[in-house]
């Protein structure tokens, strides 16, 4: 289904034709399309909170402002074929005064009322007869005794601990609550609640996690990249593996589903479907990311093209280009700043370079526990290819989980 191709050069072509392409924010997703930009002749604007983020340096151009001020996405909309997205933090009332106004807007308006609510998100996946957790909703403002009877009853219904997740502005495990008491639950619920819906659900027993990237053009057309095993730690994605300890019928299954979510809210560009995989191997979606993600940044270097690139090319409306994988195994690992602060930009240089591995730093300033780059590492054995990744990301000076690698007490 997903062939390791034996072609040297990359997906290369010029079918941007020229376009110029608008991405709200300015973190290292908009950095990454950016540098996918060129080779495809398509030309990058982004919005930046400061003139000093991740992607200020690639993009072609940079507007300095608020992806929550209207007037600030104007100013980015006039001169961009399309808009499209590095972060879920936008105003939907504002892209529908983009859209109003002619301007073309993708992921469009249907994909992204699912993709940056976690309460809608569920709903929508359990009506359409997606595999989703057990899950209650609880209204915004709700009464204390509301709280208590819905909070009491889904314990009654799936145990503890609860996880409970405000309807937005949740990333990278900021928004995910777990609660090992019923008391705990409702204190958690009831502070939600004044800020919106809460969504409470069961917690999934985790054999591990997996995520599938589909690519999607504006014109309908889809592409869906391997499944992935992928692992969090406190809540952010430490480690990608490809094709990692998935069971290929459960590969399957999730492609088929992820599939099914790109079309049931027609999204544009690439959408990021995360699973749960419990130990008998039922599949449960997590959530969906309307964008690039980073459970696909090992793309660049493992497929024919990024997703980075079948994003642009999705939001274009242009055909799509191959999924196909480049190699046998690839592993991506995150550099993530260590609690001595140290800068992984100041050890690039003395990094043994190897055409297996390449490090990709996102030029933000190092802080402990933030994001600062990736490493992907490609080739034939497995646990050569994994050592490899973490090796390097060790020499990059990014934090290390205890142990060495994620899972490396099972190895
Ligand atoms: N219901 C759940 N059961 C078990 N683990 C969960 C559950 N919900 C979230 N998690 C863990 O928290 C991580 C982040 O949750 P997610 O909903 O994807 O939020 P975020 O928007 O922060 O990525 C998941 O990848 C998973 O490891
Ligand atoms: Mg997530």
């Amino acid at each position: 289904m997903w062939p390791v191709s034996v072609a040297i050069v990359k997906a290369n072509s010029t079918r941007g034709e020229g376009r110029t392409v608008g991405i709200v924010g300015g973190g290292q997703l908009a950095r990454m399309m950016a540098e996918a930009a060129p080779e495809l002749d398509i030309a990058t604007v982004v919005l930046a909170e400061t003139p000093n983020e991740s992607a200020t340096g690639v993009a072609d151009r940079v507007i300095v402002g608020e992806a929550t001020n209207l007037e600030d996405l104007f100013a980015l909309a006039a001169g961009c074929d399309v808009i499209t997205f590095d972060h879920e933090q936008v105003d939907l009332g504002h892209i529908r005064a983009l859209l109003d106004a002619g301007h073309r807007v993708q992921p469009g308006l249907a994909t992204l009322e699912v993709a940056t609510n976690k309460v809608t998100m569920r709903e929508r996946f359990a009506a359409a007869g997606l595999p989703v957790p057990a899950f209650t909703v609880v209204a915004a403002d709700a009464a204390p005794r509301a709280v208590a009877d819905a909070v009491a009853a889904m314990v009654d219904q799936v145990g503890l601990p609860l996880v409970i997740k405000p309807e937005r502005g949740g990333y990278d495990g900021k928004g995910v609550f777990v609660e090992d008491t019923l008391d705990d639950a409702v204190a958690r619920v009831t502070a939600l609640s004044k800020l919106g819906r809460v969504l409470v659900e069961a917690h999934v027993d985790l054999a591990h996690e997996l995520a599938v990237i589909v690519a999607r053009s504006g014109a309908g057309e889809i592409a869906v990249y391997p499944p992935v095993e992928t692992a969090q730690m406190d809540g952010m994605c430490r480690e990608v593996i490809v094709p990692g300890s998935i069971d290929p019928v459960v590969a399957d299954t999730a492609a088929a589903i992820a599939r099914r979510v790109a079309d049931l809210i027609d999204s544009a560009g690439v959408l990021a479907v995360e699973f749960f995989v419990d130990p008998s191997g039922d599949l449960t979606i997590c959530e969906v990311a309307a964008r690039p993600h980073n459970s696909g940044h090992w793309t660049i270097e493992g497929a024919l093209t990024s997703q980075f690139a079948n994003h642009l090319l999705g939001v274009l409306s242009q055909p799509l280009g191959s999924v196909d994988l480049t190699a046998a195994n690839t592993v991506m690992v995150n550099v993530v700043g260590a609690d001595d602060g140290r800068d992984p930009e100041a050890l690039l240089t003395s990094l043994e370079r190897s055409p297996t591995v390449v490090p990709h730093l996102y030029g933000k300033a190092a802080r402990p526990g933030r994001k600062l780059g990736h490493v992907t590492a490609t080739g034939d054995d497995a646990v050569a290819v994994r050592d490899l990744a973490w090796a390097t990301t060790r020499a990059l000076g990014g934090a290390m989980p205890s142990g060495g690698s994620l899972n490396a007490e099972e190895e």
